[in-house]
């Protein structure tokens, strides 16, 4: 009940209490609150490195860049959960198990895929049990099945009997396959497979950082990744690919950038794909993602317009707010990318779920190994201690 529920419910209203500590209070007014707890270090990670000034993002010490030429998605993810980079390192797409499909076929046409995608995670944590620590082998077995889940319910939503997964493909691959019912083409493989590579990992984001926490309870891998979707669920967080794509639409023609531009920062709107909380530079992610696009023959039309859109944007963010550095980020180009391999867009976020299973496995390995409750302490601004009105009878 607030304090204004109080209020209302006396007869008598006491005078309106101070905002102050109780002088017992056990937390020190003095100590520093961070909203958003932003700029505070919650963990030590050898996880990632989000270099935000240098436009730098480092796997276990290698460049994101190098990881995307010379790396596949399951290599990456072994390289992420063990800190080896193997050749012989593969993820291959798992059946979804009997349990999840019974699951996956009760759920409303409507549900949103990303709340298909925590149910199936939930139910396959019900189903195996995982236990804490969490293990390389849970969080091969999580990353592997889930793809297939999510497409099982892409095809169940739309009236088709879900289709098992060829083994032989890679992940991204056979995501693919799975949502289609055929073999992809390859290229659209390898284009995911990047996707999935600079989606895997990104420091302590909201997502990862809540997978931490629930690790940190000892709690099971299954129950953090259900969190971590939770989080990244949420618009600031993992909604903005689609938003690219129907911002692009709504631009229609280069010529047409400058004044749409202009007009949504006068009216305060925010350009999406463009803006980072950390980097102060050119995100290195988007600049791989763009490489990967510019090869794939199907977004030619489409890429054209937003490198000029692009180029537009630049210019005007440059002129409006010089104070402050605004670059592209990965959205923009992952919007290309998942176009361009034909997913509907509200399949965006939870793909991008599917990608980042890699990271918050890492993250979860390594908490567990740090085994340290994670309970940050907050500054009480309510009332001070004061007596409980007497209200009459009970
Ligand atoms: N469009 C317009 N103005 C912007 C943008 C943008 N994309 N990004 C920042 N700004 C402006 C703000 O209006 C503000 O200007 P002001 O100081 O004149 O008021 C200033 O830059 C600071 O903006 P904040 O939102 O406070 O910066 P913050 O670091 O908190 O925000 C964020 C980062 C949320 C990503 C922001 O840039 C944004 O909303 N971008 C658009 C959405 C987007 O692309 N999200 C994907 C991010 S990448 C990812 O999550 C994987």
């Amino acid at each position: 009940m607030t304090t204004s529920n109080i209020e209302t419910a006396t007869s008598s209203q006491p005078e309106a209490p101070a905002a102050v500590a109780p002088a017992d209070a056990k937390v020190a007014p003095e100590r520093p609150y961070s909203p958003g707890l932003e700029g505070v270090i919650a963990a030590e990670t050898a996880v990632g490195f989000v270099d935000g000034a240098n436009g730098r993002l480092l796997y276990r010490g290698y460049p994101i860049g190098q990881l995307v030429e010379k790396g596949t998605y399951g290599r990456v993810a072994e390289l992420l959960w063990t800190g080896e980079w193997r050749k012989s390192a593969r993820l291959a797409p798992a059946v979804v198990p009997d349990p999840v499909l019974c699951a996956l076929r009760e759920l409303p046409m409507h549900t949103h895929p990303m709340d298909a995608l925590r149910t199936a995670v939930s139910v396959w944590g019900a189903w195996r049990r995982p236990h804490w620590p969490p293990t390389v082998d849970q969080a091969r077995e999580l990353t592997a099945f889930a793809p297939s889940a999510l497409a099982a319910f892409h095809r169940l939503r739309n009236g088709l009997e879900p289709v098992k997964p060829n083994q032989k493909l890679s992940l991204a691959g056979g995501f693919l396959q799975q949502l289609n019912g055929k073999d992809p083409d390859p290229a659209d493989a390898r284009a995911l497979d990047a996707y999935f590579i600079v989606g895997a990992e990104h420091g302590l984001n909201a997502s990862t950082f809540t997978c931490r926490v629930i690790i940190s309870t000892r709690s099971d891998l299954a129950s953090a990744i259900c969190g971590a979707i939770g989080a990244l669920k949420g618009p600031l967080h993992g909604g903005a690919p689609a938003e690219v794509v129907s911002q692009l639409h709504e631009i229609g023609s280069p010529e047409n950038a400058e004044q749409w531009v202009r007009e949504a920062i006068a009216r305060g709107d925010k350009i999406m794909g463009f803006g980072h909380r950390v980097y102060r530079a050119y995100d290195p992610r988007a600049a791989a993602l763009r490489k990967v696009a510019e090869g794939m023959a199907d977004m030619a039309e489409w890429l054209d317009i937003a490198v000029k859109v692009e180029d537009v944007v630049l210019r005007v963010f440059g002129e409006l707010k010089p104070d402050r550095v605004i670059k592209t980020n990965v959205e923009y180009y992952a919007a290309a990318v998942l176009q361009g391999v034909g997913l509907p867009p509200d399949l965006f976020p939870p793909t991008f779920a599917l990608a980042r299973m890699a990271g918050w496995g890492a993250h979860a390995i390594e908490q567990a190994s740090a085994d340290k409750l994670i309970r940050p302490d907050a500054r009480y601004v309510g009332p001070a201690e004061m007596e409980v009105p007497s209200l009459g009878s009970r």
